[in-house]
């Protein structure tokens, strides 16, 4: 099992509100787009809000000042008059902060439904070798949380930020409207924030990726540990996973409570700098009311709008750290739309007549190196001739290259040198998604989906009718051992099949590919799990599905390839020996021949 690693560095970048960062987090008004109408709408509804929200402490200070005797100025009403008029502001106040929710929400949960859309698409067409430098679990988890992420911004975030600044530009005009020496006396607590600010947000910032990632961490120790569940209790290891577990969450704790602690610190200091400045303007206000240049109602204006400023500062430090978390996500988003794809078709797909196979295929003194290991040659000079339904076995000892043929002739990789061709075409110009359609594939380590045995054969041709399926059930010699089970064919097969045994699984996915009626048919140890009897059934059911077609064979029992019409012989990346069965038992000091003879006499 994969032990504990690093969580690599680029996974969670730390981001800074660079140029470029900036740039790529405008990728979210992409998806935005298609609702600008009603976006637009709720930013209105987000300034009629604000607008509304900001009137109440002028109305209540004219309501306060009507004590004192008849208004003169705009809605010089009685206390009554006016009282009235609140209530309607706070009435309008309800119906534009609801509207504002619910657009907003509209428009963000339908973006970001787009977002997810796309993103699986990209995901689902990346190539085999994108899935194989990445750790799966980790990038589905970091997904979900990025795109979670994105959503919380286009949903409250952005609103929250809009609102902010119309309440701070409002607001300190009001302030400065009342009286310009207390609000500058108030905007002196700006710097003595900015330099809190900056001394605390950093280490916050530094924390709090830590813990998140320390988090993914122990995420993937569940992830892991699960997975391998009958190797953990195989080895009787629950307790070492168990300390493997608590350590990383301790660790996570440890983490968490110290951010916790910093930030508590910070926004402590930030609340007694805030309300420390609005008693000393209340100080000075109350001086100034002394002296008959400010009204009651002007301080209690003023004390409000203050309060309503000072509340917003503060909680832009908090959307400050949101839009960062944000920037994060959209960058890591953005660096898988970047990833190249393969280019396959993403609709239901026919087969031009141009690109019809009749399964010649050629294999050209190919070369090859997996990317991921560029500096090991695993096929050296390959060549491999087969006529349209040819019956191609192939044999060697492991980690000679077999399987790696399959993967270059269904194109998971391509070739570095020397060409695949197909009825005389070059396999780059056949359309991969048209090639791979017209190929199945049984593969060494089956894995069948979560859903019943029926779905996973008919997952060989989605739009297959009933009868279909169970005949090719019924070929496979798979039938009897599905009716015997109590729920026959909607049986659930487990998490990768598990609740099936292996040559069970081996026969389900035999039945796939022969309802997949392929023109190419790429057998990677098909009988490897079966019995003498249950293979000698299978065996028959693939003699019937190889005929007329092409098909490649990969076995390691030779007595199943006797009668293939050439058998490749393969060691170390290189074909050793190529011809019949006969042909190749004559060959003194053949590998072949060796094999042979120590598989006879096993038994
Ligand atoms: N995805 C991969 N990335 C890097 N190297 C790989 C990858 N898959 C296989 N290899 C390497 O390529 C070589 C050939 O592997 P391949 O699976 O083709 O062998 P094989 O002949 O099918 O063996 P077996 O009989 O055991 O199935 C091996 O050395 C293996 O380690
Ligand atoms: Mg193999």
């Amino acid at each position: 099992m994969a032990r504990r690693r690093e969580i690599p560095t680029e996974e969670s970048p730390k981001v800074n509100f660079s140029k470029e960062a900036v740039k790529e987090a405008l990728i979210i008004f992409k998806y935005l787009k298609p609702y600008r109408g009603i976006f637009i709408t709720a930013l209105v509804f987000i300034a009629l809000s604000s607008g509304t929200t900001m009137a109440f402490p002028y109305l209540l200070k004219r309501l306060i000042d009507s004590a004192h005797g008849p208004l003169t100025g705009p809605l010089a009403f009685s206390p009554g008059g006016i009282a009235l008029t609140m209530i309607g502001v706070l009435a309008l106040q309800m119906t534009f902060s609801f509207l504002r929710i619910y657009l907003f929400t509209y428009v963000g949960e339908n973006a970001v439904a787009d977002m997810r859309k796309e993103i699986y698409q990209r995901l689902i067409v990346m190539p085999i070798d994108f899935f194989g430098q990445r750790r799966v679990g980790e990038l589905s988890s970091r997904i979900t949380a990025d795109i979670s992420q994105i959503q919380d911004a286009v949903t409250t975030v952005l609103a929250e930020i809009l609102r902010g600044l119309l309440t701070l530009i409002i607001g300190i005009g009001c302030i400065l409207y009342v009286s310009p020496q207390m609000t500058l006396l108030m905007l002196s607590v700006i710097p003595v924030i900015i330099v809190i600010a900056l001394l605390f947000s950093k280490r916050i910032r530094k924390l709090s990726k830590e813990a998140q990632d320390q988090l993914a961490d122990s995420g993937t120790v569940v992830q892991e540990t699960l997975q391998g569940i009958s190797n953990v209790k195989a080895f009787a290891n629950e307790w070492y996973e168990i300390n493997r577990y608590d350590r990383s969450i301790t660790s996570m704790v440890k983490l968490a409570i110290r951010n916790g602690k910093l930030r508590g610190f910070f926004v402590s200091f930030l609340m007694f700098s805030v309300f420390g400045a609005i008693v000393l303007v209340v100080w000075y206000g109350a001086g100034l009311m002394q002296r008959g240049v400010l009204s009651f109602g002007d301080l209690t204006e003023f004390v409000i709008y203050t309060a309503f400023v000072g509340g917003t500062m503060a909680g832009f430090a908090e959307l400050y750290s949101q839009l960062q978390k944000t920037l994060g996500a959209t960058q890591r988003v953005r660096e898988l739309l970047k990833e190249s794809v393969e280019n396959v078709s993403l609709s239901k797909h026919y087969i031009d007549n141009q690109f019809k196979l009749h399964g010649n295929v050629s294999i050209d003194q190919i070369g090859f190196s997996y990317p991921s290991r560029k500096n090991m040659e695993v096929l050296k000079d390959i060549s491999i001739e087969a006529k349209a339904g040819q019956q191609i076995a192939i044999v060697g000892p492991s980690g000679a290259g077999k399987s790696t043929i399959v993967s270059l002739l269904l194109r998971f990789y391509d070739v570095d040198k020397g060409k695949i061709s197909f009825d005389g075409i070059d396999a780059n110009e056949i359309p991969l998604s048209q090639l791979r359609s017209q190929m199945a594939l049984v593969p060494q380590d089956i894995l069948l989906f979560g859903g019943t045995i029926y779905e996973n054969i008919a997952y060989g041709k989605p739009d297959a009718t009933r009868e279909e399926v169970l005949a090719a059930a019924k070929q496979a010699n798979a039938y009897d051992f599905i009716s015997s089970f109590p729920e026959g064919f909607e049986t659930i097969v487990g998490e990768r099949g598990i609740k099936l045994s292996g040559g069970q699984r081996q026969r389900v996915a035999i039945a796939r590919a022969i309802l997949k009626d392929p023109v190419i048919l790429l057998l990677d140890e098909a009988t490897s799990a079966l019995d003498s009897e249950s293979e000698a059934l299978v065996q028959d059911a693939l003699t019937n599905l190889m005929r007329n077609r092409t098909s490649f064979v990969i076995a390691h029992r030779l007595s199943t390839i006797r009668n293939a019409d050439k058998i490749v012989v393969m060691e170390d990346g290189r074909v050793k020996e190529s011809g019949t069965h006969y042909e190749l038992i004559d060959i003194e000091d053949g590998l072949y021949r060796s094999l042979n003879k120590l598989q006879m006499f096993k038994e």
